[in-house]
């Protein structure tokens, strides 16, 4: 298989990235995996990284200067403070060039590396088998189905909770 391409960079984003984040996010592909509504707006995509914390770690996949990934990590508060909470996904038309795996690559140091998380979970939709495939690949494993998680495209839809452990018994 191919590397992922040439010149690929993962940065943290930030408030110039809004009108690139919100077209990555109005991407059928993207929607279908996650929990983004339909007609996202560039005010409403500043207002949610606005209100970002520093328990917030939002970075982007940047090609030629292009936005065409995103990946979440959200730090959880309290007694879950070893927990981050992750979500990601690639622009439609740069799926399976690796860029995925490079982001979440990037989520998962971060976690580990300098955050010292040692529970990380998603949630993914169980017919997503690009992306439970890629979550197993980096160490999360299945913990159980969460029915009629979310409506999607006129129907409700299962998605399987995945976590990954580091350093816990
Ligand atoms: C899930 C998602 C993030 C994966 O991103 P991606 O960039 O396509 O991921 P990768 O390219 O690293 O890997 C995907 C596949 O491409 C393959 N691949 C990687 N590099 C490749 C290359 N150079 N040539 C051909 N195939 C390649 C991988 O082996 C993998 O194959 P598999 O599906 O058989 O396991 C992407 O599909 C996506 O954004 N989906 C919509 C949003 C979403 O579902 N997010 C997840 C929410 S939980």
């Amino acid at each position: 298989m191919a590397p992922p391409p040439a010149g690929l960079k993962v940065r943290a984003a930030s408030a110039r990235d809004v009108p690139s984040v919100c077209s990555l996010s109005n991407e059928p592909g993207y929607r279908w995996g996650t929990l983004r509504m339909p007609y996202q707006t560039e005010e409403a995509t500043a207002r949610w990284l606005a209100a970002f914390t520093a328990d917030d770690h939002l970075l982007v996949a940047e090609l030629d200067g292009e936005v065409v990934g995103l990946g979440g990590l959200h730090r959880q508060p309290g007694r879950r403070s070893h927990v981050g909470v992750l979500g990601m996904g690639v622009r439609d038309a740069c799926r399976r060039r690796g860029i995925g795996t490079v982001l979440l690559g990037g989520l998962v140091a971060l976690a580990d590396d300098w955050l010292d998380l040692r529970r990380l979970e998603l949630t993914v939709f169980v017919d997503n088998d690009t992306a439970i495939r890629l979550y197993e690949r980096s160490g999360f494993v299945r913990e159980g189905v969460l029915r009629a998680y979310a409506y999607r495209s006129g129907h409700f839809v299962d998605a399987i909770s995945m976590a990954r452990l580091r350093g816990i018994p």
